[in-house]
């Protein structure tokens, strides 16, 4: 059943009822993983991650961390009004509620975290935290030196600068390339954005690591549990 944020915080006894609108506005309050200050917001406190200054509301619950290799076609989110299909239908075994760090689009694979840890959700994508994302996108045309050097140091998009990129040719030719290409932000449509502004659109859109993290030979749809020592990975590059 949804109810208001507010009221979920207070029922749990991490605040009393106006204290919870504080903090909400003070942006202490997450919803898996992102801050959410608006007031008055509804959601069903059973399918998600609430967490006050970093700490989860239901921290009974094992912490999970899982590396899916998401095929295109599914969407990021808990559920679709359009009924599209969700990735944690692919999660088969897994009973704890997780949901994805951060997003990719319908059309991208790849690379895919879920977590029921709502402050690891939060560090990592944090932009303080810098974690690098890797991509193997398929762009139209064949991008000269110069044309890769834009993105390398930043290019306009949507009124701001990007961050400079790290980008490596893999193959060319003059149809079509496939180019490597790092980035740390995590502004919609990014990649397909930077390549589309050099006038290279991508046709196919692969995420292939998270900081040191690599999805390696994982096949497509398939998903794995994260040891511990591989979470580090994340913030080592
Ligand atoms: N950049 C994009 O354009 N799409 C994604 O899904 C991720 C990064």
């Amino acid at each position: 059943m949804k109810e208001r944020l507010q009221k979920i915080l207070a029922r749990s006894g991490a605040a009393s009822r106006r204290k919870a609108e504080e903090f909400i506005r003070q942006g202490r309050v997450t919803v898996d993983g992102r801050v959410v200050t608006e007031m008055g917001v509804k959601l069903d406190p059973e399918s998600h991650e609430i967490c006050l200054d970093g700490r989860s509301l239901n921290s009974s619950e094992d912490k999970i961390y899982i590396l899916l290799n998401k095929p295109t076609g599914y969407i990021t989110t808990l559920d679709d009004p359009q009924g599209r299909p969700v990735v944690t239908k692919l999660l088969k075994g897994i009973s704890q509620r997780v949901f994805p760090v951060g997003r990719l689009d319908l059309d991208t694979e790849g690379a895919l975290l879920l977590t029921n840890d709502g402050e690891m959700a939060q560090r990592i994508q944090h932009p303080s935290f810098e974690i690098n994302k890797t991509y193997v996108a398929r762009v139209s045309g064949s991008p000269s030196a110069d044309d890769i050097n834009k993105l390398v140091h930043g290019i306009e998009l949507d009124g701001r600068l990007t961050w400079p990129a790290q980008l490596k040719v893999l193959q060319a030719s003059p149809r079509t390339s496939r180019i490597r290409i790092t980035i740390h932000e995590g502004r919609k449509r990014q990649v397909r954005k930077m390549f589309a502004a050099i006038g290279y659109p991508v046709l196919a859109l692969k995420r292939i690591a998270y900081g040191g993290l690599e999805l390696g030979s994982l096949p497509s749809g398939k998903f794995r549990i994260l040891r511990p020592k591989e979470l580090k990975k994340i913030f080592a590059s």
